[in-house]
This record gives structure tokens, C-alpha cells and sequence, in this order.
């Protein structure tokens, strides 16, 4: 099995090959993502995905340690970050107490944080007690409804300036790495050149450190909406009702259980 990596390895990984995040809330499908993903993330996408709300705002603290804590039991091979959900980090004393509550309760190896420079003094609180932070920069899915939707980031040069001097500040605030969501390929590569943490791209081209999918998204389980970016590696939605029609074909029919199935 290869080794587990660290936010040492992480950062190492810069330049070298591209680094594969995807996201998990369950144990079920992190023991399955486990011997392949350089980094879990326990997003709180789950709020859209595994609770069927809108939008990730209502994620509470203790939905995110009850799915870390079931992640890091399937994965106790991979490193697992987990999102600090909306509302739980606006102020260095509440940030640092729910980012402790996560590495208190959970076997989690950091939390991630939305937002760019405006962010920095509360990451900067969480590293220098000892807690790992993951960026979130470009489309942040909890400012949608204070955006007025999910909004792609750079797409001149005001905005480009931004996105560099949001991911300075996040480094500089001893960030390990960062997530770029919903960003011009070209303004994306030039964040990745200005830093030398891992920039994980999502809806952001090719040119940076890595890539990170939602699996929902990537697997076709997630119908209510496609977003561009998303590349579907397989139709999981129309495999999953193919078998269960079969199922529920094979009992009204009486062929299942077979002989096999019976005791
Ligand atoms: O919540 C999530 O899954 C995320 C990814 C979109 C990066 O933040």
C-alpha cells in the first residue's frame, strides 16, 4: 500500500506529478477511494449530495465530524481534510475552537477554510496552534447566496490580482495548500506560479498541482445538476436503477433468492 502523505509530502508534491483529491462522507466509498487518492475531502458538499438541501450553507460542525469520523474509519490509509462548514470560522476564537473540536473527535489531518486575504489572520490563528489548513479560493460555494449564485472567478485582470494576492496571503498564513474552484484556466496557472504551496484545482484547468472531483459528481450518482467542469467517469445514477428495477423484477417474479441465495 503506499505510504499516507503528509503535509510535508503534500507540499513536496509541487511541481512533481499532479496530486488526485476526491471527495468522500462515507466509509463506505472512502475504503474504495483509499488505495488510490492522495487526499480525501470530507466537503460539505454532503449538505447538497448525502442531505439533499440546496446549497452547503446549513452543514453544521457536528455533521462534519460525524462523516470525518466515518471517512477517516474507511481511509485510514489516505489524508483526510475536513471543511469547516459555513458560519464556524468567523472569528479567530470560534475558528480555532471548532478546527480543535475536529482534530479532538475525529483522526482527521486538517480542516479547509473558504475564503482569500480577508481570511488570513484566522488561518494564520489555526497553523500557529498546530492545525493544518487547506485554502478555498475563486468560486466559494458559501458565498452563494451572498454572491446571488456560484459565480467563476478571474475573469479579468482585477480579478486575477485577487486571486494571486489571496493565495499569497493564504500561504503566507502557513496554509499547506489550497483549492482553486471556478477559475480561468490562464488566471488559475499564474496563482499556481505565484505560490509554492499545492494549488488543487476544481473548474480551473490543467496547469495547476492537482485535481479534486466531488465523487457524486464524477461517478454519476448526482442528476439534479452537471456543472461544466465535472467529467463523468461513470453513469453510476443509470447502474444503480438498472439494478434495483432487476431486483425488484427477480422478487415479483420469485427468482430471487435462487437456491444459492437460501439457507
Ligand atoms: O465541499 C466540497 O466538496 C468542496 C469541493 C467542491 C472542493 O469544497
Amino acid at each position: 500500500m503506499p505510504k499516507k502523505l503528509t503535509v510535508t509530502t503534500i507540499q513536496q508534491a509541487k511541481g512533481t506529478a499532479p496530486l488526485t483529491m476526491i471527495t468522500a462522507y462515507d466509509a463506505l466509498f472512502a475504503r474504495l477511494f483509499d488505495p488510490v487518492a492522495d487526499m480525501i475531502l470530507v466537503g460539505d458538499s454532503l449538505n447538497m449530495t448525502f442531505a439533499g438541501k440546496a446549497d452547503t450553507l446549513s452543514a453544521t460542525i457536528d455533521q462534519m465530524l460525524y462523516h470525518t469520523q466515518a471517512v477517516c474509519s474507511g481511509a485510514p490509509g489516505t489524508f483526510v481534510i475536513c471543511d469547516m462548514p459555513f458560519g464556524t470560522y468567523t472569528d479567530k476564537t470560534t475558528a480555532l475552537d471548532n478546527a480543535v473540536r475536529v482534530y479532538r473527535e475525529t483522526p482527521a489531518d486538517a480542516v479547509k477554510i473558504e475564503g482569500g486575504s480577508d481570511k488570513a489572520p484566522i488561518i494564520r490563528h489555526l497553523t500557529s496552534h498546530g492545525i493544518a489548513v487547506c485554502g478555498h479560493i475563486g468560486l466559494l460555494p458559501q458565498a452563494v447566496r451572498g454572491e446571488g449564485g456560484y459565480k467563476i472567478k478571474g475573469k479579468d485582470e482585477r480579478s486575477a490580482l485577487q486571486l494571486i494576492d489571496d493565495a499569497a496571503a493564504i500561504e503566507e498564513a502557513g496554509a499547506f495548500c489550497l483549492v482553486i474552484e471556478g477559475v480561468k484556466a490562464d488566471v488559475a496557472a499564474r496563482v499556481t506560479e505565484a505560490v509554492d504551496i499545492p494549488v488543487i484545482g476544481i473548474g480551473a484547468g490543467n496547469a495547476v498541482d492537482g485535481q479534486v472531483l466531488v465523487f457524486s459528481d464524477m461517478l454519476g450518482l448526482y442528476e439534479p445538476f452537471v456543472p461544466k467542469f465535472v467529467k463523468r467517469y461513470m453513469d453510476g445514477a443509470a447502474l444503480v436503477k438498472s439494478a434495483v428495477q432487476t431486483y425488484k423484477e427477480e422478487v415479483r417474479e420469485r427468482t430471487f433468492p435462487a437456491p444459492e441465495h437460501t439457507y
